[in-house]
């Protein structure tokens, strides 16, 4: 074998499978049914648009490296310490930005083994190990995630509620798995979709984080709020992590769109009370029609569902993928997931959902 003769990325590096993103074309389609990466079905705000445009002819500016207003904004929003918000181009960039932080060769960060993929591809990008704790039904294990927090464990991640799964640990639940976690370890709660939730028991994190130094809460504008082109996220940390985030972030990582669309999407109550209730409708007729077709499926509380199919090949997960997607219709495979038998599927608007169902009727009645 010939010996590489230019640069060669750290230990690691190449072992990475890159994250993969959902499809949001076909061939041949013009306007695919994009139901394949949890986007908001309705949309950005009106305000949060004009905002964006109102913008552009200031784009040569820097933007406001601090996020200032914006995390005022969040803080008046959500009753929190605006000092204690870092905002990022996403929770993405946020995630990564811990595990640079807090993690690297020999370290060991955790998560359970079907949450989001970007804490193990993060993990590895830093030279840490990821690990995977087992799940109980499609749902976080805390005792199994406790079980495998040794002296090398730096990190915890956890989704909550989890994608792809969709399903949640209340707010007991997150609390005892804190209780079990060091205080030199960073507990990473990941609420990327908390706003769709409609449990009684559930709390995104921040309480948490209010009564501890070593727990992250992550958010993101890109999920109920609809902004996920523009990129933003924010974590609510304790002082200390938030100062090391700040340390690490680059200068002006979160665009003067993004803060502007953000900041009129946050004002805009009225658009977000149409996105929650059009889930609350949407999701539950959906999983219905789904169970109704004899398609298994695990509760989810956020805006995707993820039914399992047949083993058999021709009813199976793939097939079924690939008989929507002629259709003109996108969903995600989960084989990344260790899910291989499952799709999930974002809710989009009622016209879409009402093609999915009669669609995957057809898949199942030829069956
Ligand atoms: C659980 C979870 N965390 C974080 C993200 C990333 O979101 P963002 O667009 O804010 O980077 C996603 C997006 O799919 C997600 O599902």
């Amino acid at each position: 074998m010939v010996a590489p003769t230019g640069p060669i990325p750290r230990p690691g590096i190449l072992d990475l499978a890159p994250y993969v993103g959902g499809e949001s074309k076909i061939a041949g389609v013009e306007r695919p049914i994009r139901l394949a990466s949890n986007e908001s079905a309705l949309g950005p705000s009106p305000k949060a648009m004009a905002a964006y445009m109102a913008l552009a002819s200031d784009i040569h500016r820097y933007p406001e490296g601090s996020a200032e207003v914006m995390r005022q904004a969040i803080g008046e929003r959500h009753r929190l310490d605006p000092t204690r918000i870092v905002c990022g181009a996403g929770s993405d960039e946020l995630i990564a930005l811990l595990l640079r932080s807090y993690a690297g060769p020999g370290d060991e960060v955790l998560y359970s083994r079907h949450g989001f993929l970007m804490y193990p591809i993060g993990a590895l990008s830093v030279g840490a190990t990821p690990v995977a704790a087992p799940e109980r039904a499609l749902t976080a294990d805390v005792d199994a995630l406790l079980a495998r927090v040794g002296p090398r464990t730096r990190m915890v991640f956890i989704a909550n509620p989890n994608n792809p799964t969709g399903t949640y640990l209340g707010a007991e639940q997150l609390a005892r798995l804190h209780a079990g976690v060091p205080p030199s370890v960073v507990l990473a709660i990941d609420a990327a979709y908390a706003e769709f939730v409609n449990r009684n028991d559930y709390e995104a994190g921040a309480a948490l984080v209010d009564r501890a130094d070593n727990v992250v809460m992550l958010r993101t504008f890109s999920k109920i709020y609809a902004l996920a082109g523009l990129r933003l996220g924010w974590a609510y940390c304790p002082p200390a992590i938030a100062d090391v985030l700040n340390r690490v972030r680059g200068p002006f990582n979160v665009s003067t769109p993004a803060l502007a669309a953000g900041l009129a999407a946050l004002d805009d109550t009225a658009a977000l009370a149409r996105a929650r209730a059009h889930n609350d409708h949407w999701q539950p007729w959906f999983s219905d029609q789904l169970a109704a077709l004899g398609l298994p499926l695990t509760p989810s509380v956020g805006n995707f569902v993820l039914p399992r199919f047949a083993d058999e090949p021709g009813s199976d997960a793939e097939a079924a993928f690939a008989f929507l997607r002629s259709r003109g219709i996108l969903t995600r495979k989960m084989g990344g997931y260790g899910l291989p038998q499952h799709l999930r599927i974002t809710i989009g608007t009622g016209k879409e959902m009402e093609k999915v169902t009669a669609t995957l009727g057809e898949f199942m009645g030829t069956r």
